[in-house]
C-alpha cells in the first residue's frame, strides 16, 4: 500500500501545477486579444441598447410613433434629431437648413406608417448627403411626402416657426435635424 503522506504530497504537487497552469498559462492567450474586440462590440451594443430605450420610452407616453429622433440604416452613429410635430401647416422653403443654392431642396414620396416614413425620409435625406428634413402626410394621396434640406452650415438650423405654409390636406408633419 502507498503510505499516506506521499498520496498527500502528489496531491499537493499535482493542486500547485494546476493552479501555476492556469495563472501562468492563460493570462496572455486572454488579456491580448480579447480587450480590442470586446471594447468594440461593447460601445456598438450600448449605442444601440441606447437607442432602443430612448425609444421605449418616448413611444409610451406620447403614443406618437415617429417622434424619436432618428438614424439612417446605412450609418447608426448619425441622429437626425426629432424638433416638429404638427399638423395642417408644412415647412416653408425660407427656412435656415435651406442655405445654398447649389443644394436645393430634394423630394421623394412614400407610404407606410409614421415609424417607416421618418426612417425613409432619413435614409434618403443621408443619402443625398443632407443634413434636414420634413416629412409629412398628404390625406388626400395617402401617403408621405420627404422633403430635405442641405443645412450646409452648422448653425442653420430650422425650428417649429418655418412650419408656417398651410395646407388643410396635411394631417401630420415631422421636422428633423443634424446638431453637427
Ligand atoms: C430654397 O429653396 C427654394 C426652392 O423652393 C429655392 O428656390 C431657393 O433658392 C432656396 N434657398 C436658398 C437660399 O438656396
Amino acid at each position: 500500500m502507498i503510505p499516506q503522506p506521499f498520496v498527500v504530497k502528489l496531491l499537493y504537487l499535482t493542486l500547485i501545477a494546476t493552479v501555476l497552469g492556469a495563472t501562468t498559462v492563460q493570462p496572455p492567450k486572454a488579456s491580448e486579444p480579447k480587450p480590442f474586440a470586446y471594447k468594440q462590440t461593447n460601445r456598438k451594443q450600448i449605442l444601440r441598447r441606447m437607442k432602443m430605450k430612448g425609444r421605449d420610452r418616448r413611444a409610451q407616453p406620447s403614443n406618437l410613433p415617429g417622434v424619436p429622433d432618428v438614424s439612417p440604416s446605412t450609418d447608426d452613429t448619425v441622429t437626425y434629431y426629432y424638433f416638429h410635430l404638427g399638423s395642417g401647416y408644412i415647412e416653408n422653403d425660407n427656412n435656415p437648413s435651406n442655405d445654398s443654392e447649389f443644394a436645393p431642396p430634394q423630394e421623394t414620396t412614400f407610404g407606410g406608417d409614421q415609424g417607416e416614413a421618418v426612417q425613409a425620409c432619413a435614409d434618403f435625406s443621408w443619402d443625398q448627403g443632407y443634413f434636414a428634413f420634413q416629412v409629412y402626410y398628404r390625406k388626400s394621396r395617402d401617403q408621405w411626402t420627404c422633403r430635405s434640406y442641405i443645412e450646409a452650415y452648422t448653425d442653420d438650423r430650422s425650428d417649429s416657426s418655418y412650419f408656417n405654409v398651410p395646407d388643410p390636406d396635411v394631417t401630420l408633419a415631422y421636422g428633423y435635424q443634424q446638431k453637427y
